[in-house]
């Protein structure tokens, strides 16, 4: 049971932070205008101005269990730069083997130059292969690149624009498979064969949908946000066709772009994107993803100690330096048990002497910034579900959503409240959420042996 005291005290910091709590009328409003900006994004005519972009991913279903060989999966744009070997075979049962590698990529690369940016990856993916023995093959490879690509087909993709911390110059127009052939060729120690684009929310979804075939959403919670799902080829007005269907990448993390979602902004988000990489862009993202979540808590506890409303009043020069409290101590500081422990260490450590009163304080405001964010992701999310649900025509949705991404893995409590939050938004919706153990790589080499298996096709 809490005390009157520390009840008073969180009702002081919700009125202190009403604006960022929304009851489900607003949430099923914020739904409301999603989907209306997922029309929007499909239309030709809308497509240009609309804020979500409704990127076709020429990925057309999910895998259909017949896919084999043995490929390798880049991974670059998430929390951590990866390369695997993924091989699939069949005996009684399709089964797949992995090996991964991460490597760094240090900040003066994700900022300097693209030559320099695909000099890297080349250079990882030799040494990659070197320590794997498999130098001399030319195997097939599957690029996830998590950015914003425009394409016309499954082994292209143009960069519109950088997002989250990457802003290599000359990539923005250019087409990634390209640039990465280029550094590979330059090199000519090595033979790859770049088959596929994917992004990390398709490469989540195809993913999840090797074990579960009704997986027809992906979604990504980690440094940035994003989401792509299964959408009618007659409804994509960029694509020809009508028969079937094509992946989405919806490119969530720009909803709000067009100040649609003004009315729930407040000061602290509009800081955070002024202090941005990409001021006016990724809105959505900004009040969402782990790469801002830990920065939004700081904000607010500088000004609820200019206030005097929280450890009397101190403000120190640790508190007021950017990147002093990431999103991983949020997660630690909202743990059930030791989570009153650790805010006193981390508060501690930015030199503020906090008080047992000003750590509850601390963790409650980190609880109603990470509520905000899962109930964002659920309005939109309830957007989708309700868009699928209307595309089948159906009264009852049943459906699969494949699920990843750093802050979702991480944070104690993300996973049920989102999950919670989708189920009483959409009712008529049943949604099983899949986590994605194995991250975006294997379903990359899925889509890579689908396009494979087509191309050797057309090789008879
Ligand atoms: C950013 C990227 C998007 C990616 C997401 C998650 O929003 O623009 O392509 O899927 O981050 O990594």
């Amino acid at each position: 049971m809490f005390s009157i005291g520390r009840l008073l005290l969180f009702h002081t910091i919700d009125k202190y932070l009403y604006a960022m709590r929304f009851s489900d009328e607003t949430l099923l409003d914020i739904t409301k205008r999603f989907r209306a900006e997922l029309t929007r994004g499909l239309g030709s005519d809308t497509n240009a101005t609309a804020s979500l972009k409704m990127l076709p991913t020429f990925v057309r279903s999910i895998p259909d269990g017949t896919e084999k060989g043995d490929f390798i999966a880049l991974d670059l744009g998430g929390s951590a730069f990866r390369i695997l070997r993924v091989k699939v075979s069949h005996g009684n049962k399709q089964t797949v083997q992995m090996e991964s590698e991460v490597y760094d990529t240090p900040d003066e690369i994700m900022h300097g130059s693209g030559t320099r940016l695909f000099d890297h990856v080349a250079e990882c993916l030799g040494n990659f292969m070197e320590k794997h023995d498999i130098k001399d093959k030319k195997l097939p490879v599957g690029f996830t690149f998590s950015f914003p690509c425009r394409q016309t087909k499954l082994d292209e993709g143009y960069l519109i624009k950088w997002t989250k911390r990457f802003k290599a110059s000359g990539v923005e127009g250019a087409d990634v498979v390209q640039l990465l052939n280029k550094a590979i060729e330059k090199r000519g120690d090595y033979k790859a064969d770049i088959m596929a684009v994917v992004n990390d929310t398709v490469g989540t979804m195809m993913t999840c949908g090797f074990d579960d075939q009704r997986c027809e959403v992906g979604i990504i919670i980690g440094t940035g946000t994003n989401a792509c799902y299964m959408e009618e080829l007659r409804h994509i007005d960029l694509v020809e066709g009508d028969e079937g269907r094509m992946c989405v990448n919806t490119e969530w993390g720009a909803f709000g772009d067009d100040g649609s979602l003004e009315d729930i902004r407040t000061q602290f988000d509009i800081e955070i994107d002024r202090g941005s990489l990409n001021p006016g862009k990724q809105l959505f993202e900004k009040m969402v993803s782990g790469m801002y979540m830990g920065e939004l808590v700081r904000l607010i506890l500088v000004k609820m100690a200019r206030e005097g409303l929280l450890f009397e009043g101190r403000i120190t020069a640790e508190l007021l330096t950017k990147g002093t409290l990431p999103t991983k101590l949020v997660s630690a500081i909202e743990k059930s048990k030791e989570g009153l422990i650790k805010a006193k260490e981390i508060l501690s450590r930015l030199n503020l002497e906090p008080s047992a009163e000003d750590c509850v304080a601390v963790q409650h405001v980190c609880s109603i910034v990470s509520h905000r964010s899962t109930n964002l992701v659920a309005a939109a999310l309830a957007g989708i579900l309700l868009r699928l649900k209307e595309n089948k025509g159906v009264a009852r949705l049943k459906t699969t959503v494949g699920i990843d991404g750093s802050l979702y893995k991480m944070h104690p409590h993300y996973a049920r409240r989102l999950h919670k939050t989708v189920r009483r938004l959409v009712p008529d919706c049943d949604v099983r959420f899949l986590l994605s153990e194995s991250g975006s790589g294997k379903g990359a080499a899925m889509v890579t042996a689908v396009a494979y298996r087509l191309a050797e096709q057309t090789h008879e």
